[in-house]
């Protein structure tokens, strides 16, 4: 009987191996697949998942995440993404800041693409950026207003300058309807699409994980779908108070009711993370959750075995612990370079 029930549990085992779901990683601006901090984070989560992870290289790397416009960046990666065939029974998307654009355009906008079960984000600038909330008054900021109001919308930036497509100045909310080509088309926020509202709702998770110092994206509440409101610097809405989340634009009020929105918070800087964070906010969800219920039968009693229940704190024994640091140090000097 012993060696019955330890075959059974060979066999369960070996079916949960095989059925945990893969993941790919999209990484932020200015960087590549290349970037060894992200080579090493892809390799431990899919070391402690038991699942394969897959850095997805868009275009050339840095150059590309510049300057080819996102509509470009997700075609490019939903092609490639649909050659995968290991996705094709589902996958996660982690999505590192600038990242968060591709993986959510990926769910929105690519047909015929593999399931996405979960989205995993990382300091995505889901509700915009604006990047001149320092910006006081007087003669300097009325004239920096200016120029953003006559170049950040206008085509050829929008064409060009592929952050521009997430730039979100409250008080410049005529020109960003407008003008924006991304983030309005990717928010439901002019026309709505409900194909795209159906997609985005029909994530299993969606995890968005804030960094409590991050000073990249302004406002960080960005990250859980948190923004300015229409006109003002002053204070910050969370999401619940959006209209994106009120009118339900995308379907994260209908995540959000049905449980299934978690808002995590990390105390790093910028893509600033801990192994023991990366355990705690991202591994849950990389991990089947199907329940892997035993019932060895030929037992009197029947003998339970909830193989899926793992508590991933107390695995840290024998794992130093480490900080990732997921960016380049050129994303924090340019992206700097948007504040006045
Ligand atoms: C992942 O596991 C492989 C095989 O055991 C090992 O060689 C590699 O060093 C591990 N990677 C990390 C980042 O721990
Ligand atoms: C809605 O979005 C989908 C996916 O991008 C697209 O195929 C469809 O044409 C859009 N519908 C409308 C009415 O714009
Ligand atoms: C588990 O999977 C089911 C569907 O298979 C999904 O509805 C649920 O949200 C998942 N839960 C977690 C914690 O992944
Ligand atoms: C997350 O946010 C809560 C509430 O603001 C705060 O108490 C907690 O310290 C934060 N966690 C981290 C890791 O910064």
């Amino acid at each position: 009987m012993n060696f019955t029930l330890i075959f059974i549990v060979l066999l369960t085992l070996q079916s949960i191996t095989t059925y945990s779901l893969p993941f790919v990683v999209f990484y932020g601006i200015s960087d590549s697949c290349s970037n060894g901090a992200i080579t090493h984070f892809t390799e431990l989560l899919s070391n402690w998942s038991g699942s394969s992870g897959h850095c997805i290289e868009i275009g050339n790397g840095a150059w590309d995440s510049w300057f080819m416009p996102f509509s470009k960046q997700i075609d490019f990666a939903c092609e490639k993404l649909k050659k995968m065939s290991e996705l094709r029974e589902g996958y996660n998307i982690i999505g590192l800041s600038q990242g968060n654009m591709v993986g959510r355009g990926v769910i929105e906008f690519c047909d015929g693409g593999p399931p996405v079960r979960n989205l995993i984000s990382l300091a995505g600038p889901h509700a915009g950026i604006a990047s001149v909330p320092f910006c006081g008054s007087g003669i300097l900021c009325s004239l920096a207003d200016c120029l953003l109001k006559l170049a950040i919308y206008s085509n050829f930036i929008q064409d060009h300058l592929a952050p521009a497509g997430y730039i979100k100045i409250p008080t410049d909310i005529a020109d960003y309807r407008k003008g924006c080509k991304f983030l309005p088309v990717l928010n439901n926020e002019v026309h709505r699409n409900c194909t795209l509202k159906k997609r985005f709702a029909s994530l299993e998770n969606l995890v968005l994980i804030l960094f409590e110092r991050d000073e990249i994206l302004v406002p960080k509440q960005t990250s859980w779908f948190g923004s300015y409101p229409d006109g003002s610097f002053s204070t910050v809405l969370p999401a619940q108070k959006t209209k994106l989340y009120t009118e339900d634009w995308i379907g994260l009020k209908m995540l959000d009711e049905a449980g299934k929105v978690k808002f995590l918070n990390v105390s790093g800087s910028h893509l600033e993370i801990s192994t023991s964070e990366m355990k705690k906010n991202i591994l849950p969800y990389l991990v089947d959750n199907v329940s892997t219920t035993v019932t060895a039968t030929s037992t009197s009693s029947d003998l339970l075995w909830p193989l899926s229940v793992r508590d991933f704190d107390q695995e840290s024994n024998g794992v130093v612990e480490e900080i990732l640091q997921l960016h380049t140090h050129a994303e924090k000097a340019s992206l700097r370079l948007w504040k006045f």
